[in-house]
């Protein structure tokens, strides 16, 4: 594939695309040995050896982005009729797709990447990845709502949930952050339901180790960073 020098450094995440041109300005960053000179400059990713400072970069073939996900917009790869969190992502690539799915009216935490095994690895239902999401409700919970909803609830599916947890961190017990360990359909809305409490407002604020960046507004979205690429990477990732 052949991308522009400064794409190439920000999909590694070297660095946003303004602070790269600076480093390529600062003639840090070399290609096939020789200082580069211009952003624009094309790279082979398969086979031109791009450097900086030194270090050789290793291109992969992965895209990986956190979206803050707005309401209004479907967790689907791509819709004829309505918005998708897709449109919302500037990438040149067409394999991208939402890791799992939010509801429409669900904002928060989304995982975009074109990363098959990964996502298999975080949804799969046998890894139990842990999934937090502020929750507001039309009513308080009570100290029986809570110790129902972590013992487990039947939504109406074959099994009771698995054992969650609820934590009172905001002002009343009308708003609370429950962290689940499954993703079935529409689940937190269910579970709150059984207690006769509807959400009104739901946000995913981590999934695994990836926690939603407090810098994001709704419908912002950056790429991972390395770390979080290698710490997602623990639940079974290519990278
Ligand atoms: N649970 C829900 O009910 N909706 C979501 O979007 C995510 C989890």
């Amino acid at each position: 594939m052949q991308l522009r020098l400064d794409k190439y450094l920000a999909d590694l995440s070297v660095d946003t695309r303004s602070k790269v041109k600076l480093l390529i300005r600062k003639g840090r960053v070399r290609v096939n040995n020789e200082i580069a000179k211009k952003p624009e400059t094309k790279i082979d990713t398969e086979t031109d050896t791009v450097t900086v400072d030194g270090r050789k970069l290793v291109y992969h073939p992965f895209e990986y982005y956190m979206l803050n996900k707005p309401a209004g917009v479907l967790s689907a790869a791509r819709d004829k009729k309505q918005p998708t969190v897709l449109d919302l992502i500037e990438s040149d690539r067409k394999d991208l797709f939402p890791v799992g799915r939010l509801d429409k009216d669900t904002v928060g935490l989304l995982l975009i990447c074109n990363d098959g095994q990964l996502s298999h690895h975080l949804l799969s239902p046998s890894h139990h990845v842990d999934k937090t999401y502020e929750v507001r409700l039309d009513g308080m919970l009570t100290e029986d709502d809570i110790a129902a909803l972590e013992a487990g609830v039947d939504i109406g599916d074959d099994e009771i949930t698995l054992p969650a947890s609820v934590e009172a961190v905001y002002e009343d017990l009308s708003h609370v952050n429950i962290t689940i360990h499954e993703g079935r359909f529409h689940q937190v809305k269910r579970m709150f339901l059984t207690r006769g409490k509807t959400v009104t407002f739901l946000k995913r604020l981590s999934m695994g180790s990836l926690v939603l960046d407090p810098a994001l507004s709704e419908g912002e979205y950056r790429p991972l960073t390395e770390a979080e690429i290698q710490q997602l990477s623990a639940f079974g990732g290519t990278k």
